[in-house]
């Protein structure tokens, strides 16, 4: 298995946030995570990438269970990007996971360079991060990440504190790192963020409810919904008849 976990449960203390979660991610590939506030989805992520050990089950990365070396190659990005800045201007904070791993000096400004310019921050070295805009310091805490070099990258809401353009300026980094042959999971709320994810995760009462195409999803979530059954048709119509008939008639 390239990375996803088997098994996997965990609480916090009495509140058992995830039951028995098997995921399979392939290499490549862009999931979008997604299910109601509290239902678990930022505390995924952080056992996915060692952050938070697991109770029960195990997280798999290039068939070998997560340990303190493999889990650099999962990255993970905080919603609120203040919470992971900590250089006082821009290079400084990429060099600092560099420094962090030992990575040798003569090569660190190279990356830091490819960092920056893979997210749009060419220019910035030496910028105080408290003086950038949300899209960029989010965009900086992802160089800090792509820094290190992960192969899987990790999103939790990474634009639900960002306006329209901020939105726009992340998206442009996904699809680049896509192109790199980056796997990606976002956790999101938001349709846009989700528009070009390849598959959905859906997460409610510590388990995985749905697993699939986006289409699926959101044809199955109109048909779960209170709206009026002719409001439900309405909606479900444009996107996919036939399923939608299948449903409504199991
Ligand atoms: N550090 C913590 N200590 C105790 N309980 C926590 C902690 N973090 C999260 N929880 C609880 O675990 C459950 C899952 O929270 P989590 O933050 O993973 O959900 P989420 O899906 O990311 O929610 P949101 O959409 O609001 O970000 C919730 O009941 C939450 O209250
Ligand atoms: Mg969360």
């Amino acid at each position: 298995m390239f990375f996803g976990c088997k098994k996997l449960s965990f609480g916090y203390s009495e509140n058992k946030v995830l039951k028995e979660i098997d995921l399979e991610i392939e290499k490549g590939d862009f999931i979008g995570l997604v299910g109601s506030n509290g239902s678990g989805k930022s505390t995924l992520l952080k056992l996915l990438c060692g952050i938070l050990l697991p109770e029960e089950g195990q997280i798999i990365f290039n068939d070998q269970i997560l340990n303190d070396k493999n889990r650099l190659k999962v990255g993970y990005i905080f919603q609120n990007p203040e919470n992971q800045i900590i250089g006082v201007t821009v290079e400084e904070d990429v060099a600092f996971g560099l420094e962090n791993i030992g990575v040798p000096r003569e090569q660190m400004s190279e990356r830091i360079e490819w960092a920056l310019s893979t997210v749009g921050l060419t220019g910035f070295n030496k910028n105080d991060p408290n003086t950038l805009s949300g899209g960029q310091k989010q965009r900086l805490a992802i160089a800090s990440i792509l820094a290190m070099k992960p192969e899987v990258i990790l999103m939790d809401e990474p634009t639900s504190m960002l306006d329209p353009k901020g939105r726009n300026e992340i998206y442009k980094v996904i699809d680049r790192l896509l192109q790199m042959g980056e796997t990606i999971i976002i956790a999101s709320h938001h349709p846009s963020d989700l528009e070009k994810v390849d598959k959905i995760i859906a997460l409610s009462e510590g388990k995985i409810v749905f697993e699939g195409d986006k289409e699926d999803f959101y044809s199955k979530r109109i048909i779960e919904t209170e709206l009026p059954f002719k409001e439900k048709l309405k909606r479900s119509v444009s996107r996919n008849l036939e399923e939608l008939v299948d449903e409504l008639c199991r």
